[in-house]
């Protein structure tokens, strides 16, 4: 696939055919990661890398637009059907500008926005002091119930009627949990406040039907396509019809420039790969690895966060292991172990820190990996938590891991060879 820039550039040849290698001896198990498949690198890297082009079909603002028509014509065709939705944008560059797009189409400065909160589960998109959008418009958020940890509706329900907020967020990054959409859309049309789910790392789930679809429900469905979907590094917007144009227009112009149809022709791609019986074997297996890796972490002692999983993503309290989130996290990665720290609901300990670590098992489940293989991960992982620091440990932990995952190719052998 490199064949030209091995010549021209063997600085960043070497730099790329390096990561192909980390992330073929890798566990890869970072919850926002999948693998892209091959078509999806290829339709990235097209000859749509050269077309500029702004508006819609049939009011572009450039010429030379008949084959790009065809293919947004096709992939909004093909990703209406897919979640049964009224309007889909599939323009945007990703899942955070995907919310942007929402934004900008619906909100003006000083609107109130209600969201989950970024250390129980949000995201930075939906009004972390972090991010620049918490200076435009005023957010406040709801939470988990401590003793479950899961979404406390009784108490968005009380925050929702005392903000009175435009606009009602769910969805997030580390939610490990199934979340009640129809509840929440009905708590949001009660104050008079759109209701928008941000599915960015469910979307493949949804996609292939293994979990419920937030689209009945939600005025508009934000998403980014690299997560569960495995798809391009891109998004979409899913709305009604009667919110159509609005939402186009906070797309374009009110949010990017030109289309990147190179992503946009894999994410067209894509939309049909969701619905094959491939994809579908994936995600029904994903979630029941997602649960085995509960079972077998838990019999090693560790605390899964609310419990267990209904998606891809399990949330692991370290605090009975008596190790950070940080530190088992670079000592998994230094035997080949890849996820991240991550906040727990109600961490004592900084977002730099953390007690707990977000584990993810798309990528994983797409190499083929299943119960036998869990079960070795989960042990390895205690085998790391019982000394994070020992050299001799980490050494040997390195070649379990590297055993394990040989045995599971990254892409078919020779996929990339020039
Ligand atoms: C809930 C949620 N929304 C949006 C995003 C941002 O997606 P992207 O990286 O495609 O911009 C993420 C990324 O992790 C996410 O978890």
């Amino acid at each position: 696939m490199l064949k030209n820039t091995r010549i021209s550039d063997p600085e960043v040849y070497s730099i790329v055919e390096d990561e192909l290698k980390r992330q073929e001896y890798n566990i890869e198990m970072i919850a926002s990661e999948s693998t892209a498949p091959l078509e999806v690198m290829e339709l990235s890297g097209s000859i749509f890398t050269n077309k500029t082009l702004e508006g819609y079909p049939g009011a572009r603002f450039q010429a030379g637009s008949h084959e790009a028509d065809r293919l947004e014509i096709l992939g909004i065709k093909r990703a209406k059907e897919l979640f049964g939705a009224e309007h889909a944008n599939i323009q945007i560059y990703s899942g955070s500008s995907a919310n942007y797009g929402v934004y900008a189409a619906v909100l003006s400065p000083g609107d109130k926005v209600l969201s989950m909160r970024l250390d129980q589960g949000g995201h930075l998109t939906h009004g972390s002091p972090a991010n620049f959008l918490s200076k435009v418009y005023q957010y406040d958020f709801y939470g988990v119930n401590p003793e479950t940890e899961m979404i406390d509706l009784e108490a968005l329900e009380e925050k929702a009627k005392e903000f009175k907020p435009k606009l009602i967020i769910a969805g997030g990054s580390s939610y490990p949990r199934l979340i009640d959409y129809k509840k929440i859309g009905e708590i949001a049309k009660s104050v008079g406040a759109y209701f928008m789910v941000d599915m960015a790392h469910v979307s493949g789930l949804v996609a292939s039907g293994v979990i419920p679809s937030p689209v009945p429900y939600a005025d508009f469905v934000t998403s980014s396509t690299t997560k569960t979907f495995c798809g391009p590094r891109s998004g979409f917007i899913l709305c009604k019809k009667e919110y159509a144009k609005q939402i186009d227009k906070g797309v374009f112009p009110g949010s990017i420039g030109s289309m990147h149809l190179t992503t946009m022709a894999a994410k067209v791609w894509s939309f049909k790969y969701a619905t094959s019986e491939k994809f579908k074997n994936i995600m029904e297996q994903i979630l029941i690895n997602g649960k085995t890796l509960v079972e077998e972490l838990t019999k090693h002692g560790f605390r899964i966060v609310s419990g267990t999983t209904d998606n891809h993503i399990v949330m692991v309290d370290l605090r009975s292991k008596g190790i950070s989130g940080k530190v088992f996290q670079n000592a998994l990665d230094s035997i080949g172990i890849t996820v991240n720290k991550n906040q727990i609901p109600f961490d004592p300990a900084s977002p730099f820190v953390t007690s707990g670590v977000r584990i993810g098992v798309t990528s994983i489940t797409q190499r083929g990996l299943k119960g036998d293989e869990i079960k070795i991960i989960a042990d390895i992982m205690d085998q790391v938590a019982s000394a994070p620091e020992d050299e001799e440990n980490l050494a040997e932990c390195k070649k379990r891991t590297r055993e394990l995952i040989s045995k599971f190719p990254l892409y078919p052998l020779g996929s990339f060879e020039d």
